[in-house]
Order: C-alpha cells, then sequence, then structure tokens
C-alpha cells in the first residue's frame, strides 16, 4: 500500500532552512577551528571535545609565524592554522579537510613519506617547496612528529611548516657576500705577490749578486770578512727563496699553468721540507682540467689544511688523496696528530683565529662542494671536501704520484 507523506508546511520548510544554515555555520566553524566543541542532540546533549581544542592552545598556534596542521597517516588535513593557509594562499575552509600532498611536488611527497612513519619514535625534518595555489613555490621546512593520540589507533600528526623564504635569502646574501670577500681577498693576494715579484725579489737578486762579487774580491788572506760575506750571500739566498715561495702561494701561477695534481705535488713537498711531517700523497692523473674556480678553492683548501697541521696538530704525518668519481672530485686531508673536539672547536679571541675552518667551508660552498671536518681529541683530524664537476672530463687510473 502505498502511502503519501503530507506536504511539508512552510513553517516546517522555515524551521528546516534555520537548521541547514545553522548546521552549515557549525561545519564552517569546526573548519575554521573556532569551537571548542560540540553538543550533539541526543537526549543527553552529549558534549564532544575537538581534539586540541583548548582555548588558549588555538590562540597560541594562530598567532605563531609558522604554518601548523594535524594529519592523518594518509596526509588528510584535520587542523590547519591560517598562517598555513596564507602560505600556501588557499582559504582555510578549502584546506582543512583536504590532502596535504597537494601542496608538494612528486618528488617531495615521496621524500615525506618514510618520515611519516619515522615520526612516531624520533620526529623528522625536511626541506620542501610548497606549491602555492597561485603557482607560487615557497621554500619551507617540514617539522614533523606524531602525537600521542590516546584512546584511539588512528595515527595523528603535528607539522609545524616554516617559511624558509627570508632565511634562503638571507643565506644567499651572506654566500654571495663571502664569495665577495673571497675575490677581494684573491685580488690582494695577486697584487701583493706582484709587488714582491717585481720589487722586493728584484732587489734581493741585486744584493745576492754584489755580496758575491764582494766575497770575490775580499783577499783569501782576510779570512773573516770572507767568510762573513760568503755567509751574508748564503742568508740573502734563503730570504730570496723564502720571498718566492710566498710569492707563488699568494698567486699561484702553476696551478693555472700546469694544474691540480701538480701544485698539491709541490706544496705537499715543500710542506715536507719546511716542517719535517712526511706527506703521504695519492692522486688520480686528471687528464682534463677542472673548473679554475674549484681547482682555485680545492688549493687554498689544502693550503689551509696543511696550515692548520703545522701550527696545531703536531703531526708526524699527514695523508693528502685526490680521487675522482663519476661526477665529482673528492680531496681528503688527514693526520695523526692531537686531533681537537671538532663539535665546539677552540676559540681564540682577539684575532682572526677560527676563520680557517670556516673558510674553507665556505670556499667548498661556493662552489656547490660540501666540507666535513672530522676530529676528535688524541685521533687526528680528516678534512673531505667533495666538488661536484659540470661535465665528465675523462681521468685515468688512480696512481700514486
Ligand atoms: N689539524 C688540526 N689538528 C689539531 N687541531 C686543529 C687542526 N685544525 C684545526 N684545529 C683546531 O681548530 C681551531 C680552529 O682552526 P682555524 O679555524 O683554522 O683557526 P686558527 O688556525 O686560526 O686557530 C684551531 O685553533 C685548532 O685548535
Ligand atoms: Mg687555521
Amino acid at each position: 500500500m502505498k502511502t503519501s507523506l503530507p506536504a511539508p508546511s512552510s513553517r516546517e520548510i522555515a524551521a528546516l532552512r534555520a537548521r541547514l544554515v545553522d548546521a552549515d555555520a557549525t561545519l564552517h566553524a569546526i573548519r575554521n577551528g573556532e569551537v571548542d566543541a560540540v553538543i550533539g542532540s541526543g537526549r543527553q546533549g552529549q558534549v564532544f571535545m575537538l581534539a586540541g581544542a583548548e582555548h588558549a592552545y588555538r590562540m597560541l598556534i594562530e598567532s605563531m609565524h609558522e604554518g601548523a596542521l594535524t594529519l592523518t597517516a594518509d596526509k588528510m588535513i584535520l587542523f590547519a592554522n591560517q598562517c598555513f593557509a596564507r602560505m600556501v594562499k588557499c582559504p582555510l575552509e578549502e584546506v582543512t579537510g583536504g590532502s596535504f600532498r597537494r601542496f608538494l611536488s612528486v618528488t617531495d611527497r615521496t621524500l615525506l613519506r618514510p618520515l611519516m612513519k619515522r615520526a612516531a619514535n624520533t620526529g623528522s625534518k625536511l626541506q620542501v617547496q610548497l606549491h602555492a595555489t597561485d603557482g607560487s613555490l615557497v621554500p619551507a621546512q617540514l617539522s614533523i612528529r606524531e602525537l600521542a593520540n590516546e584512546g584511539s589507533k588512528d595515527v595523528i600528526i603535528g607539522m609545524v611548516v616554516t617559511d624558509m623564504t627570508a632565511s634562503r635569502r638571507t643565506e644567499a646574501l651572506l654566500r654571495a657576500l663571502t664569495h665577495r670577500v673571497v675575490q677581494v681577498q684573491e685580488a690582494e693576494r695577486g697584487q701583493v705577490a706582484a709587488e714582491l715579484h717585481d720589487n722586493i725579489t728584484q732587489l734581493l737578486c741585486a744584493v745576492l749578486m754584489r755580496s758575491q762579487t764582494l766575497a770575490d774580491q775580499l783577499a783569501i788572506s782576510n779570512g773573516p770578512a770572507r767568510d762573513e760575506a760568503l755567509l751574508l750571500r748564503k742568508l740573502l739566498g734563503q730570504t730570496a727563496a723564502e720571498v718566492e715561495r710566498i710569492t707563488r702561494n699568494l698567486r699561484p701561477g702553476v696551478l693555472e699553468l700546469l694544474g691540480l695534481d701538480a701544485v698539491l705535488r709541490t706544496t705537499s713537498t715543500e710542506f715536507t721540507a719546511r716542517t719535517g711531517v712526511a706527506v703521504k700523497l695519492a692522486c688520480v692523473v686528471l687528464t682534463a682540467r677542472l673548473p679554475a674556480d674549484t681547482e682555485l678553492a680545492l688549493y687554498r683548501i689544502l693550503q689551509e689544511a696543511l696550515k692548520n697541521v703545522q701550527k696545531h696538530a703536531r703531526a708526524r704525518q699527514v695523508s693528502v688523496q685526490l680521487t675522482r668519481q663519476r661526477a665529482s672530485v673528492r680531496l681528503i686531508i688527514q693526520d695523526d696528530g692531537i686531533g681537537f673536539d671538532s663539535e665546539h672547536p677552540p676559540v681564540k679571541r682577539g684575532s682572526s683565529s677560527g676563520l680557517g675552518l670556516l673558510g674553507m667551508r665556505e670556499r667548498a660552498a661556493y662552489v656547490g662542494g660540501v666540507l666535513s671536518i672530522k676530529a676528535a681529541r688524541r685521533a687526528g683530524t680528516k678534512i673531505t671536501v667533495s666538488m661536484p664537476l659540470p661535465s665528465t672530463p675523462k681521468t685515468s687510473t688512480p696512481s700514486d704520484l
């Protein structure tokens, strides 16, 4: 039998419409995080507290200058603050309930997956590019941590999203500045080298020749004076050689001329002659030149590292190794000296001390390389620097030089 419902009266329609508007407003408020609790419409008017809904806590989250999110394990956004919505240029009500994946590239999604799994135990960080809805990219750091969700087996992930735009800009600025400092330093070194070569070395050579003439002219009978003149000549010879060495270090013309392998060899030989510390050198033979910037950076890093060995290490031996991977070249300088606490390198006040290690890192970073320092007290120091190579110049098999 067919029963037809009586048509609702206009009063009932108005009441239903009002409830619909009410429900819509409630949903909107929940999505925007403006609600602390929902009172059920059942007989007892049951109260459902919304997770994390304490007012003060929400105020804190909203006043943060970082994005804050809670997500399900499959990256559905349960809660987001306004800051995150602004970051991705998307209305909050559209963010909430949607997937976090839409704001990530395919690569970043792949990187995020294992981190979400590990978030329970460790809390993880990831650098990503957020894809905002207007097509712009926002560099951001995600800090992920699983939140305790007592009484529920569902996993809730908490995420703090830090906009890195400003810090990236500052980093770029600092890098440019450091590069400028390095450029100026190189230019000044070149100038000093030219002055030394054009003036001091010429003068020293002239004095050296005169002292030889003086020694020749002094009669054999005038023994002590002649010996003194010969000693003077010898000292002047040593001085000229030292000035020549300093000039060469200041402006490594030999680097431009002969390339990195040759300079590694002469630098190591000279170091042993000067300090008595043996250098074990193992290099690939580079059959093609590296980019000039890379060669200079590697040479300056070696110089600085050897200077540190001489000044601080009390080492008996240093090993210098140059190897070539497919798309990079690696230089390792390792000594067997006293080492130091590389987590907290000693800082000496009132001098330029402490800039050596920093300078090495910056030189490497500027040409896209990475420098790592492994040192421990009484366990020597190992400096490893890897430089990427633009193309693939061929090298022969490794051989000791
Ligand atoms: N090869 C090394 N062996 C032992 N200590 C080292 C070595 N290299 C660096 N250090 C320590 O690290 C500190 C910082 O080095 P660096 O930045 O080059 O500054 P500086 O050489 O001017 O003191 C040094 O003062 C020294 O204590
Ligand atoms: Mg130093």
